[in-house]
């Protein structure tokens, strides 16, 4: 990799939050809403199981609980930055579907969605036709900003396959789904890469998948990213400018849900699963995680576009 033309601009001071602030807060609340979420909270075409209770019955509880704005607004972003079992209003979705995975969203994003939900609520089927809005594409126009832009992609895709491993998980158990990620993990970000018009692929310096070994470029990225975890700082997203490309790489971290295929074999992992595992990956270096560590990162890359800024490199602070 020549890394001789990257010329090296850290901004440290520009947060995703800074520029979440500069684009309309309900335009933003919307756009995180339908890209985001509703890949698991629409409700199911005929023939696909729910993931996830409806929106319009998680509004009706929120609002149900919470009189104010302020209070609704608090209690559902607190949640989705840090879904737990003491912070739900809904224990028997929780028990029916698992609690919702993590989605590393900043505060101020929940904040931008939770304000849109708290304003508009969803009907229940039948009162209402049901627009159609999943897989929205993002487009560029929207926010001129790459890092910020690539972090949408990428937490789209997230939603994506985050949705289609629950579901795999729910129906198939952790072998199922196991089977599901070895056939679909690759197709299923190449889908999302393509609504939107951008090349996305998950990388890492302990790949499962050989095609998803890191470059010389990206292992540098990861090594100092772990770094800055071990110190107990947030990871930080890196916006590189090459040739006219802008490529943007984004941390991915661990969390519960992800131990029972990537965590240390005698604590989180079943025998069954590690065989399994080793029959699918016979090099697999993917396990032995704990709890929020580097799995891996995203790597989302497509052409400068104009509007872009003029710096070679954005380093942002990641909310993870
Ligand atoms: C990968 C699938 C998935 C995605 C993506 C997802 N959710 Fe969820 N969500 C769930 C599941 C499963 C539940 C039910 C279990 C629970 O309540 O934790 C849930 C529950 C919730 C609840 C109710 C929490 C409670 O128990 O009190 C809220 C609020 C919520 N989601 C908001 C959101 C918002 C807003 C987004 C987008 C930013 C989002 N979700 C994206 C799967 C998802
Ligand atoms: C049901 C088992 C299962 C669960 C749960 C799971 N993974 Fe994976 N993961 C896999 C498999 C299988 C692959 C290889 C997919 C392929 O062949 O492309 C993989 C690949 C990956 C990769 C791509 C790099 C590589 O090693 O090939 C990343 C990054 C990743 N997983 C992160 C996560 C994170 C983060 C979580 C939790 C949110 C998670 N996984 C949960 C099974 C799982």
């Amino acid at each position: 990799m020549m890394q001789a033309r990257i010329v090296l601009i850290s901004l440290l001071g520009l947060s995703t939050d800074a520029i979440s602030d500069n684009v309309s807060l309900h335009e933003n609340g919307k756009t995180l809403y339908q890209t985001l979420c509703q890949v698991c909270h629409s409700q199911p075409t005929t023939g696909t199981q729910r993931v996830a209770p409806p929106m319009f019955a998680v509004q009706k509880h929120y609002h149900r609980q919470h009189k104010s704005a302020t209070d609704f607004i608090n209690h559902l972003s607190q949640f989705i930055t840090q879904p737990s079992k003491e912070n739900s209003l809904m224990p028997g979705a929780v028990q029916k579907f698992g609690l919702m995975p993590q989605l590393n969203i900043s505060l101020s994003e929940a904040k931008a969605v939770a304000t849109y939900l708290y304003h508009n609520p969803e009907r229940a089927p039948g009162h209402q036709r049901q627009a159609n809005v999943s897989n929205p594409v993002i487009h560029q126009q929207d926010t001129a900003d790459p890092l910020k832009t690539s972090k949408t992609h990428a937490l789209a895709a997230k939603a994506e396959l985050g949705k289609n491993l629950l579901t795999a998980i729910n129906q198939k158990g952790t072998i199922g789904a196991l089977g599901f990620c070895h056939e679909n993990a690759m197709n299923l970000t190449q889908q999302v890469a393509e609504q939107q018009g951008v090349e996305i692929k998950r990388v890492s310096d302990k790949n499962r998948n050989p095609n998803n070994a890191a470059n010389q470029s990206e292992l540098t990225y990861i090594q100092t990213t772990k770094h800055q975890l071990s110190q107990g700082k947030s990871p930080e997203a890196k916006l590189l400018r090459q040739d006219n490309r802008d490529t943007v790489y984004i941390p991915i971290t661990t969390q519960a849900m992800c131990l029972q295929c990537h965590g240390q074999p005698d604590i989180h992992m079943t025998p069954q699963t590690l065989n399994e595992l080793k029959r699918l990956y016979p090099d697999d270096q993917a396990i032995g995680y704990d709890l929020n560590q580097l799995r891996g990162i995203w790597v989302i890359s497509q052409a400068t576009t104009a509007a872009a800024q003029p710096a070679n490199d954005i380093t942002s602070d990641e909310n993870n």
